[in-house]
């Protein structure tokens, strides 16, 4: 059989999707703050044989910009994050073959906690669960966790190694076989295949034993979408699967033989790990009404939008500068947020002291465009979409551009299409993620 691509939907417990003014849109569902929104989406990807749901999260309200937050809340700008592992939960519990994805941060956790919650995950959806691995980004997180200011970013990383040794190693400190539940010899669980971490490291000390037993998949499946050196090779070592942003697909096939040549020389090997950049998809029954539907999206959007999460993403205040006014050396050099979101417009401008102009024409932040879009009826999408698939990526995050209509329409129009062709399966492989992802269960014991 070819090989086929991966499919993630790319989900937010909040007011709006990735797109900020997907809240504004006529057809959008208001009752975001229902389990049963959350449920109805997850339906929709199961029906579509969609891999995973996954929930990005956040821990702060944008509020970088003019240090404050009420233009976030008065325009809606992600201005509500709901706590994204109940939410997923509620989606998960309402589905049975779809992976269940969250994002948890390794700057403001504890490794047992996160261990703790996604094995339970893993156990209740019976072996669906992944976490997104994220550093964190900005001072307003901070603030909320009891800090000044964000820990540097090589330094998130630093804490990120020893935080996902610990939750591998808890993962692992219970044998596939420990759990007896003999009620006639009245023996529980096997005491010499439960052991303790004993971790004591520079950041961390846990001492264990784990409170959950080895869950379905043995270990939740890792997601990762570093972007700078230190992240990329962060996600080579620990992703199953990496989530990229790729501005065209020129630079997406350079970026992905990099990374798959990477994998191959760190002895991971170059399919260890699916590679999928976020996209939009705006379908329609012909090209025109997608047009139209897209024309319809665009005048949605207002300029404070891309002003509010370019401070939010780069953790500096937008407002402090004119809109033509370049950055300063020291300012350019003092960005602590995604530095890859500097770097590209300083790649793109041709400027390396860009202005906030530059930074908003160049990362099309707030709007569609900040990924791919695809546009057009099934086969134009699934023409594109082929195009990548292979040479640039091994799958999609499929961001939307309102919800529930944009995972219901592609799923309704692209997914045949793309079964039709071959590049996409009509049935999940087995129960767990990793079975459907086609990654091996480690065995421990
Ligand atoms: C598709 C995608 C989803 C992401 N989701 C989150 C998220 O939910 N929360 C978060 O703090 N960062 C998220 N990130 C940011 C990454 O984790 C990472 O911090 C960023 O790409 C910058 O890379 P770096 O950490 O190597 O500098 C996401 C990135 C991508 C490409």
């Amino acid at each position: 059989m070819n090989r086929q691509m991966t499919l993630i939907a790319f989900l937010q417990a909040q007011n709006c999707s990735n797109f900020p003014a997907s809240w504004r849109h006529p057809d959008a569902a208001g009752d975001f703050l229902t389990a049963a929104y959350y449920q109805r989406i997850g339906r929709t990807l199961e029906g579509g044989k969609f891999h995973l749901a996954f929930f990005d999260d956040r821990l702060a309200i944008p509020d970088v910009y003019a240090d404050d937050f009420k233009v976030t809340m008065k325009e809606g700008i992600r201005a509500v994050k709901l706590d994204p592992m109940l939410c997923a939960s509620a989606l998960g519990f309402a589905t049975s073959k779809l992976g269940v994805g969250v994002t948890y941060s390794t700057t403001y956790y504890e490794p047992i906690h996160v261990a703790r919650v996604f094995a339970t995950l893993d156990q209740l959806t019976g072996g669906r669960s992944a976490w997104n691995v994220v550093t964190s980004l900005n001072n307003s997180e901070a603030a909320n966790f009891g800090n000044d200011v964000v820990l540097e970013h090589d330094l998130r990383y630093d804490r990120a190694e020893e935080f996902l040794e610990i939750v591998r190693g808890h993962w692992r400190s219970w044998d596939d076989d420990a759990l007896i539940v003999d009620k006639k010899s009245g023996v529980f669980a096997d005491p010499e295949k439960v052991r303790r971490l004993e971790h004591k490291g520079q950041w961390f000390k846990s001492r264990g034993p784990f409170t959950v037993p080895r869950s379905p998949q043995g270990e939740p499946v890792l997601i990762q979408a570093g972007q700078s050196g230190r992240g990329r090779t962060f996600a080579a070592k620990w992703g199953d699967l990496v989530f990229v942003i790729y501005p065209n697909l020129k630079v997406g096939q350079k970026s992905y033989a990099d990374f798959k040549d990477h994998l191959e020389k760190t002895g991971r090997g170059r399919d260890a790990v699916k590679i999928a950049p976020a996209v939009y998809a705006v379908v329609g029954e012909t090209q025109m009404e997608a047009e139209d539907k897209r024309a319809a999206i665009d005048k949605l959007v207002k300029p404070i939008d891309g002003l509010v999460l370019l401070s939010e993403v780069l953790n500096f205040d937008f407002a402090k500068k004119g809109y033509d006014e370049p950055f300063t050396t020291e300012e350019m050099d003092g960005i602590s947020g995604i530095q890859a979101f500097r770097d590209r417009v300083v790649t793109l401008s041709g400027r390396s002291n860009p202005t906030p102009r530059d930074f908003v024409e160049f990362t099309r932040r707030g709007t569609l465009d900040e990924f791919p879009v695809f546009t057009g009826s099934p086969k134009k999408i699934a023409d594109e979409m082929e195009e990548w698939f292979g040479t640039a990526c091994d799958g999609f995050v499929i961001s939307a551009t309102h919800v529930p209509s944009s995972y219901e329409d592609f799923v309704r129009l692209v997914v045949p299409e793309l079964q039709r062709r071959g590049l996409f399966r009509t049935e999940f492989q087995g129960t767990t993620l990793r079975d459907n992802l086609g990654i091996a269960r480690p065995r421990v014991g």
